[in-house]
């Protein structure tokens, strides 16, 4: 299975001017360099230096209207998958578009209801809840319980009496489909650790019909991310909705389909997955069951939403390579899915000029800390600032601090306006909670 936007594949590069003409919230121009949507960035490179990830609430607010109005006429909610980017302002965005979250930790839950999320429009997902997880969950009344597990349905009929509650679940059914996406990030074919067996999805709904503190209210399903083909969609709810009639025809209540997300989106200059199209296949699947439908999209609302800005901080080897001030342990893509992430310079006249392959890293100790290899780039100098595209999903939130490197700080524009929602963590941060005990002096 070839994996989708390779680190070094072989497809030519397009043209930086091709890429920014693929992105309706960037644009180039001559005298303030790249633009997100009215805002240079070089303005926030000034005021918060590099690394620095920037996201577009307008972009974010469009996406969503978008995929929305695709969804016309179907019974079908949105529930942004916080995982991708949970930041507050994000989350209070995407709330404010009409969605509700997709969380699977308890760090996630509170940061939903923190930014204003009801505790309803919220659905708990994830292989391994713990049981303060489940208690903390049903305590602020989460609209549902995405169930992966025989052991987890015990685990919430066990707390769900204690409180005197009754959980909704929807158990999450491994449909057994390849998502034809980078073997990392599939989570529908049966050797994965998701889900449930197809095959025992009816048992065990007739099981958590009987147990106490537990109502089914249906099913769910999640087949991997960034996926650009319908084909695994077609198949995957062509299942759902065969068990749906199943479930029914054997006398029991099923009111609800999570059909999760993973709509892929258009790194480099080709369009992602088409909400419209999407809408087809969950309206081919579903129409006419009756069911009160669900989605979990992350990275379609949000990756193209945000950029990471890095400054070069030398290039060497014959300008062979280009070292950054960012680096893998801000956004790892690269290093973990050997994932194609666009690289434009911000100043328009970096932007022309002849190419050359190049070679973008970061300063890590690590060969893998490359965000680009054998890129087709205009030259770039020491000082020369770029911006790595569509990092809004899994960019912050997958950060770390290796090499006790901080956090990058965030800036969030909208239209003509701009504020920093994350300031850079500060180096003394990073040992805080840390101790040398007495015995080592
Ligand atoms: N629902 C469930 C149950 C999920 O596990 C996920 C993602 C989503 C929804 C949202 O999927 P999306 O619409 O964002 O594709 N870190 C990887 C992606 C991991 C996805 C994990 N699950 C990456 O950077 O490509």
């Amino acid at each position: 299975m070839a994996s989708p936007a390779l680190l070094d594949s072989s497809e030519p590069d397009p043209s930086v001017a091709d890429l920014i003409a693929a992105r309706p919230h960037l644009a180039m121009h001559a005298m303030d360099g790249l633009v997100l949507e009215d805002v240079p960035l070089n303005a926030i490179a000034d005021a918060l230096g590099t690394p620095v990830w920037v996201y577009g609430a307008g972009t974010m607010r469009r996406r969503l209207a978008d995929l929305t109005a695709a969804l016309a006429g179907l019974n079908v909610q949105i529930h942004y998958a916080v995982k991708a980017n949970d930041h507050l302002a994000v989350l209070r965005i995407f709330a404010g578009g009409g969605a509700g979250a997709d969380v699977v930790s308890i760090g996630e839950l509170r940061r939903a209801l923190r930014a204003g999320i009801a505790a309803s429009h919220i659905v708990f997902s994830g292989v391994g809840k713990t049981v303060a997880e489940i208690r903390a969950a049903l305590e602020a009344g989460v609209g549902q319980l995405n169930v992966e597990s025989p052991a987890e349905l015990a685990m919430i009929s066990a707390v769900a009496p204690a409180l005197g509650v009754t959980a909704k679940v929807a158990l999450r059914i491994n449909p057994d489909v390849d998502a034809g996406t980078h073997a990392k990030i599939t989570t529908g074919k049966a050797e994965n650790k998701f889900g449930i067996p197809y095959d025992d999805a009816a048992a065990l709904y007739a099981h958590a019909a009987s147990l106490p503190g537990v109502e089914p209210v249906g099913i769910a399903l999640h087949i991997g991310s960034q996926i650009l083909s319908l084909a695994p969609y077609r198949a995957a709810y062509a299942r759902a909705a065969d068990l749906v009639r199943t479930l029914r025809a054997a006398g029991q209540r099923v009111t609800r389909v999570d059909c999760g997300g993973g709509l892929g989106i258009g790194y480099r200059d080709t369009p992602g997955l088409s909400p419209a199209a999407f809408a087809g296949a969950l309206r081919a699947a579903f129409a006419g069951l009756d069911v009160q439908l669900m989605i979990e999209p992350g990275r379609w609302l949000i990756g193209p939403a945000g950029v990471l800005l890095a400054s070069v901080v030398l290039t060497k080897g014959d300008e062979r390579f280009v070292v950054l001030d960012a680096a893998m342990n801000d956004l790892v893509r690269p290093a973990m899915y050997d994932a194609w992430h666009a690289i434009v310079p911000l100043a328009a006249g970096n932007a022309v000029g002849p190419v050359s392959k190049v070679d973008i890293v970061g300063p890590v100790c690590e060969s893998g800390d490359t965000f680009a290899k054998a890129r087709a780039l205009p030259a770039l100098q020491s000082g020369d600032r770029v911006a790595i595209l569509d990092a809004g999903a899994y960019g912050a939130v997958m950060s770390s601090t290796y090499n006790a490197r901080p956090l990058a700080p965030i800036a969030l524009v909208d239209g003509s306006r701009w504020a920093t929602i994350r300031a850079r963590q500060e180096p003394d941060e990073l040992w805080r909670g840390e101790s040398i005990p007495a015995f080592l002096d």
